[in-house]
């Protein structure tokens, strides 16, 4: 059986998602994950866009180790000079070069000739072949491109030094016959084809993203890059887990194998979801809340009586425990550590003393805590584990015939202490405004969603806004037994995130 590589761009064109930016160790937090989950290709970002995106990626390409750590730069010195400082550390470095090549990029936005294309490819390629072995190319736009360039591009490309030529689908406008046949007249047309890996890279915009990239394995194809959950510009990429459990599941069909170890899906979700305060659709396929949830009674009957009646993937083999265990008051540091450990987390003993704190503070105020109430605990420790604002305090006051007022108390950075009290329309507007008086970086709100962990009426809350700010958004999430500490939380949350991205700038 032939071996698909797995490219992950979750910290690359994931986090290009409107809201999902991610500071350095929520970046590094992931690429660990992704190492686990064992990808075999890491784009860890893109080095040139800003000097923080530079520094994440150096310190994954030191501190990660086994999948490649890849590099994006466009065709320009500059960019493949800062995309080799940022990976020069990793144990496989990789610098991914790209330039678009259709006839409506090149006209309207590079304004460039094909002639001047090739040659800026050409020695860019040339320019990182200078200083590693393994570059890929991609021809931006390539679905939309005039194949007769496409293949001149890339047999120019593999001659000046590149190992993958990959084909991105960039605005998720192909269908998978036409992928197909655009693949196909690749293999046929370049003469040095054979020199390189073949990958593709495709887009969500009509919902087509992992037939497309499933579709053309057929023809020659042996990388696929692809995202946790599909995030990314626009409608996302092609999603890692819906790709992986295809080729596994229908493996009587498909003869291709992946390196990922599978067990470690479900949790790889949960993180990337927790950290960019993207949140999956409860009917996603494989990672949805409703993927393995059946509720119609013919079919609930079915399952009892067999599996696989009603159920083509075991839920195990994605990491779901399946078990329906639950802490509570009593239960000591052991049982929180072993249930952690079967739920994946390996925790420093400084978070793992932060998490039992937050634990036994949730266990007082909650009955039984279930696997759920644990992830979304831990997820909210990481989110507070390197902020600039933390809320120490919230305190509210409302009801029919008062006016909201909220006092908050913040600790700044170097340890400050910070309050003061607002009024509002509403309890979280009076919190907004008083922690606005306190962190002046102006915004608006543009969602405010909540809904519960678990079921019963002493559920935690789990808060996800968006505020913007100069253009860009910011997504925060914020989990709590209260809604208005976990909206507060939230807020926090988002604005920390607009602070570090203004750090970057
Ligand atoms: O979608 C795209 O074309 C890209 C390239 C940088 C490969 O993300
Ligand atoms: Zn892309």
């Amino acid at each position: 059986m032939d071996r698909v590589i797995i490219f992950d761009t979750t910290l690359r064109d994931g986090e290009q998602s409107a809201g999902a930016a991610l500071n350095i160790d929520e970046k590094l937090e992931i690429a660990r994950q992704l190492e686990r989950l064992k990808v075999d290709v890491i784009e860890a970002g893109f080095p040139i866009s800003s000097p923080g995106d530079l520094e994440a990626v150096r310190r994954i390409a030191k501190e990660v180790r086994g999948p490649t750590i890849c590099a994006l730069a466009h065709a320009n010195k500059e960019a493949v000079d800062a995309a080799w400082q940022a990976i020069k550390d990793a144990q496989h470095p990789c610098i991914h070069v790209f330039l678009s090549s259709s006839e409506i990029h090149m006209a309207h936005q590079l304004k460039k000739s094909r002639e001047q294309v090739l040659e800026a490819a050409l020695n860019m390629v040339a320019r990182a072949k200078g200083y590693l072995e393994d570059i890929e190319f991609s021809p931006m736009d390539a679905t939309r491109t005039d194949p007769a360039f496409l293949y001149q591009i890339i047999e120019a490309t593999i001659a000046a030094g590149a190992t993958t030529v990959n084909i991105p689908d960039t605005v998720g406008y192909t269908i998978p016959r036409e992928f197909c046949a655009l693949i196909e007249g690749i293999f046929k047309n370049v003469p040095n084809i054979n020199k390189a890996v073949v990958s593709v890279h495709c887009h969500n915009d009509l919902g087509l993203a992992v037939a497309n990239s499933l579709a053309v394995l057929d023809y020659g194809v042996r990388q696929i890059e692809c995202t946790v959950n599909g995030i990314g510009e626009r409608a996302g990429n092609a999603s890692l887990e819906e790709i992986v459990m295809a080729l596994r599941t229908r493996k009587d069909l498909f003869k291709y194998t992946t390196d990922i170890d599978t067990l470690q899906i479900h949790k790889t979700s949960r993180l990337v979801s927790d950290l960019t305060g993207m949140s999956v659709q409860p009917n996603k396929a494989i990672v949805g809340a409703n993927a393995f949830r059946h509720e119609s009674g013919i079919h609930q009957d079915g399952i009892l009586k067999e599996r696989a009646t009603y159920e083509i993937m075991d839920p195990r083999d994605i990491g779901l425990t399946g078990t329906t265990l639950t802490l509570g008051k009593l239960s000591g540091r052991h049982a929180f550590k072993a249930r952690l450990e079967v739920l994946g987390y390996t925790l420093s003993d400084e978070e793992f003393a932060r998490a039992f704190t937050a634990f036994k503070e949730l266990a007082d105020k909650k009955k039984e805590i279930s696997d759920r109430d644990i992830e979304a605990l831990i997820a909210e420790e990481m989110r507070t584990f390197s902020e600039t604002y933390h809320l120490d305090h919230v305190q509210v006051s409302c009801g029919d015939h008062l006016v909201p007022t909220a006092s908050v108390r913040l600790i700044g950075p170097g340890g400050q202490l910070l309050a003061d009290a607002a009024l509002g329309t509403g309890p979280v507007d009076a919190v907004y405004k008083a922690i606005n008086r306190l962190v002046s970086v102006p915004n608006n709100l543009t969602e405010f969603s909540v809904k519960s962990v678990t079921a019963g009426i002493d559920a935690m809350g789990e808060v996800t806004i968006r505020i913007e700010s100069g253009g860009r958004t910011y997504t925060g999430r914020g989990a709590a037994t209260d809604i208005i500490v976990a909206s507060a939380k939230a807020y926090m949350n988002a604005l920390n995130r607009l602070l570090s991205a203004m750090q970057k700038a």
